[in-house]
């Protein structure tokens, strides 16, 4: 499906889902202008090792390496705004029971948007904790040592500020986990926009929600594992589609 016009049983299946569970991925913020990860050109692991840059291993062995990539990254997302696929879908959440919103993105885009109930299966790049005890730390306490590179933590004498993020080879956190499969296996619709559901255990969500007889819609300009299970592959950039879902959801009230 390739134009914005959606077919007449994907707006009958908007129209009478009620439980909806969402997953996003690093193509949602394309059109914000933050890279995705996997893109061969434009992606941040084309230009970067990420086993360097986003491992526990990578920053004991380059702290100040990793703490400026990350400092990089919050400078980007500080320039850049949510965009009109992050809009739409604070906008249709309240027509349905249950919405929730599961992101792997660490942007924050989709709270700053308005959406409500958004499950961060990777951490958020804005906070900063101990690298010793996970302990969180303060802004006030980074801004007061931000000649150092990384920042010393309060919590531990050998500890090392480093973001809140869920970096390869660690767990994520298990309440949040938790929460997002069940989201996954309780919806009556699950919508995927923008990952290419190669990073588990996001991944298999859309596959729980199906075999629990979901209706699944995936919107991805290219073909993933996830939109071969899909009912429906939205073609295209999600700052295009959601809106297009949002419409038809106000249009088609229940
Ligand atoms: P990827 O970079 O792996 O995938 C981004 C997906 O977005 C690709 O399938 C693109 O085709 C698609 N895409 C590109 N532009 C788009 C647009 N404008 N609209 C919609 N889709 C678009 O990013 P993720 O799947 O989010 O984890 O990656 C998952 C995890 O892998 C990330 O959270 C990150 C990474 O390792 C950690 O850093 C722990």
């Amino acid at each position: 499906m390739n134009s914005e016009e959606l077919p007449p049983d994907l707006t009958d299946c908007l129209k009478s889902a009620t439980r909806v569970a969402v997953l996003t991925g690093a193509g949602v913020s394309a059109e914000s202008g933050i890279p995705t990860f996997r893109d061969a050109q434009t992606g941040l692991w084309a230009r970067h090792d990420p086993m360097s840059l986003a491992s526990p291993e990578g920053f004991e062995a380059n702290p100040a390496l990793v703490w400026d990539w990350y400092q990089w990254r919050r400078e980007l997302i500080a320039e850049a705004s949510p965009n009109a696929g992050h809009m739409a879908l604070a906008e249709m959440a309240p027509a349905f029971d249950s919405f929730v919103l599961i992101t792997q993105n660490v942007d924050g885009f989709h709270q700053l948007a308005g959406a409500e109930n958004v499950l961060e299966l990777h951490g958020n790049i804005q906070r900063n904790i101990c690298s010793k005890t996970h302990k969180p730390i303060s802004y006030d306490w980074i801004e007061q040592h931000a000649d150092d590179r990384p920042p010393p933590s309060p919590h531990h004498e050998h500890g090392m500020a480093r973001p809140d993020v869920v970096w390869f080879g660690e767990a994520l956190d298990e309440s949040t986990l938790e929460a997002a499969f069940a989201a996954a296996g309780g919806c009556d619709l699950m919508l995927v926009a923008g990952t290419a559901g190669a990073v588990q255990p996001a991944a298999s969500l859309p596959f729980v929600a199906a075999e629990a007889g979901a209706r699944v819609i995936d919107i991805n300009p290219e073909a993933t594992g996830i939109s071969r299970i899909a009912d429906w592959h939205l073609s295209g950039p999600g700052a295009t589609w959601l809106p297009a879902l949002a419409k038809a959801v106000s249009d088609n009230p229940r």
